[in-house]
């Protein structure tokens, strides 16, 4: 009887485990009509951005980026990444006309966690003192044209509103960090004075954010290309628009009659977004409360961290990993998203992958092979919900630019540029990712639109704008 009793006891958990994780299923389903009114609220949001400052939580902020590379761009510049929990800092040396990059170095730093919460201050001193190094460490197959001042393109991935190619104002940070001195500054002037603190004589002659610099990077090997995706820590879009499509900008028209636009997607909201009980409570416990929403739900910083609050829950209510919760369970963060990649990738027979990252991370010691099986399709579901909605977003720019369907411009090839470790690394999200891209489109016009991997090319992106923008042009 006894045995009997136990028996009884373990199949109501499994049963209740089943129950959350099916529930969960649900709340993250995303039918393709789902998907549609997800695409059309992002075009509705784009237009209001464009029309009119605080008119959306789109920023759609102006880049004044409003000329893309050639590959005339010659000569030697810097360019530093800022955005993520590594900083690249990078030169090229530019071969102009018909020349490409005829050399390039870079060096990757990870930032010390405390400076991403700490003061403005330190962050930038710190950036800056690697920049110098790394310049101090400047080779022969490098060329400055002599008397010449350096100049870099900064890639800064946060939300700035800016008042010119080298200048603007940190709306607000995103992603891990929070560090409030710098909100409201100008960026360009922060970094500026810690590199005179260095002693470092270089000038910033292109502010980016990452997607814009992707965009560039892009353009410069592929003319086709109209727009730029990262799905990485953080997720955002940039595009080409026309310049008389935006009501906003009262400045002069551009030459080009275009202007890149960095939509800031990651605080697009909808009513059409499956949010779960998981979602509001990461969002209410994060260091930006009401923002980012999309961004939650969709990129790196955060996937992982759902995909534990679920196995948490089921922990408690249903026992799931026996007759006490893993503590590690209870800590934000413990699964960060590159883990939870590696188990959905599991093909081992006993998913030993999955039982090792439970051991190490979350100190299970044993794991059934059912249980294991069952955080699988955990996290399947949770990448398959944030893929298929970050392809929705694409449509909504395919459909704001007019190139969701068959028209004028029939059989003309349009380039999404795509970057970011999400992107890159977690390969059952990105397969999830084109195949939704291609379901909406239909056949015939997803043979137009090419997603093209571009690898680190927000770095050479600033670069390249450092150079299209330099003092010693003329005109
Ligand atoms: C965050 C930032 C945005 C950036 C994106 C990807 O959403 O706010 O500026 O482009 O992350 O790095």
């Amino acid at each position: 009887a006894v045995v009997g009793r136990r028996f009884v006891r373990k199949w109501r958990r499994r049963a209740k485990a089943l129950a959350i994780v099916k529930e969960v299923e649900e709340k993250c389903a995303t039918p393709i009509a789902k998907l549609r009114q997800v695409a059309d609220a992002m075009t509705v949001e784009m237009h209001a951005g464009l029309a009119s400052e605080g008119g959306s939580k789109l920023k759609m902020l102006i880049t004044y980026v409003d000329n893309l590379p050639t590959g005339d761009e010659e000569g030697l510049f810097y360019a530093l990444d800022l955005g993520g929990t590594n900083f690249r800092v990078l030169r090229v040396q530019l071969g102009g006309k018909g020349g490409g990059i005829v050399s390039q170095e870079f060096t990757e730093v990870s930032i010390p966690p405390k400076l991403m919460v700490g003061s403005s201050s330190a962050l930038f001193e710190y950036i800056a003192s690697k920049l110098a190094k790394f310049v101090a460490e400047e080779g022969p197959d490098f060329q400055i044209h002599p008397g010449r001042q350096r100049e870099l393109g900064f890639t800064f991935s946060f939300p700035v509103m800016q008042t010119s190619i080298d200048s603007g104002n940190l709306i607000k940070w995103t992603k891990g960090f929070s560090i409030d001195d710098t909100v409201g500054k100008d960026i360009v002037a922060e970094l500026t004075k810690a590199m005179e603190k260095q002693g470092l004589d270089m000038r910033v002659t292109a502010l980016v954010n990452d997607t814009v610099g992707t965009l560039a990077g892009g353009r410069y090997t592929d003319k086709d290309v109209i727009a730029a995706v990262i799905l990485g820590t953080g997720t955002n879009a940039a595009y080409v628009e026309r310049a008389q499509a935006i009501p906003k900008w009262h400045g002069l028209l551009p030459k080009s009659g275009e202007m890149v636009i960095n939509m800031e997607w990651g605080n697009f909201r909808s009513s059409h977004l499956p949010l779960t009980e998981f979602d509001h409570a990461l969002d209410m416990e994060s260091l930006n409360p009401g923002e980012q929403v999309y961004e939650k739900i969709i990129s790196g910083m955060y996937l992982g961290d759902i995909v534990r609050r679920v196995l948490c829950k089921m922990a408690e209510e249903a026992s799931f990993f026996g007759d006490t919760v893993p503590p590690k369970l209870k800590v934000p963060f413990t699964l960060r998203t590159p883990d939870m990649s590696a188990m959905h990738h599991d093909t081992s027979a006993d998913l030993s992958v999955v039982g090792n990252k439970l051991k190490t991370i979350f100190e299970i010691q044993d794991s059934s092979l059912e249980s294991r099986k069952v955080v699988i399709e955990l996290c399947n579901i949770i990448a398959t919900r944030g893929a298929r909605l970050a392809a929705a977003g694409m449509l909504g720019i395919l459909k704001k630019l007019g190139k969701d369907t068959l028209n004028d411009s029939e059989g003309q090839r349009f380039v999404i540029a795509m970057d970011g470790g999400l992107y890159e690394h977690y390969d059952a999200y990105s397969k999830c990712l084109e195949d939704t891209v291609a379901e909406l489109l239909g056949e015939v016009v997803s043979q137009n639109i090419v997603i093209q991997h571009s690898m680190d090319g927000s770095g050479i992106g600033a670069a390249l704008l450092a150079a299209s923008h330099s003092q010693y042009l003329e005109g």
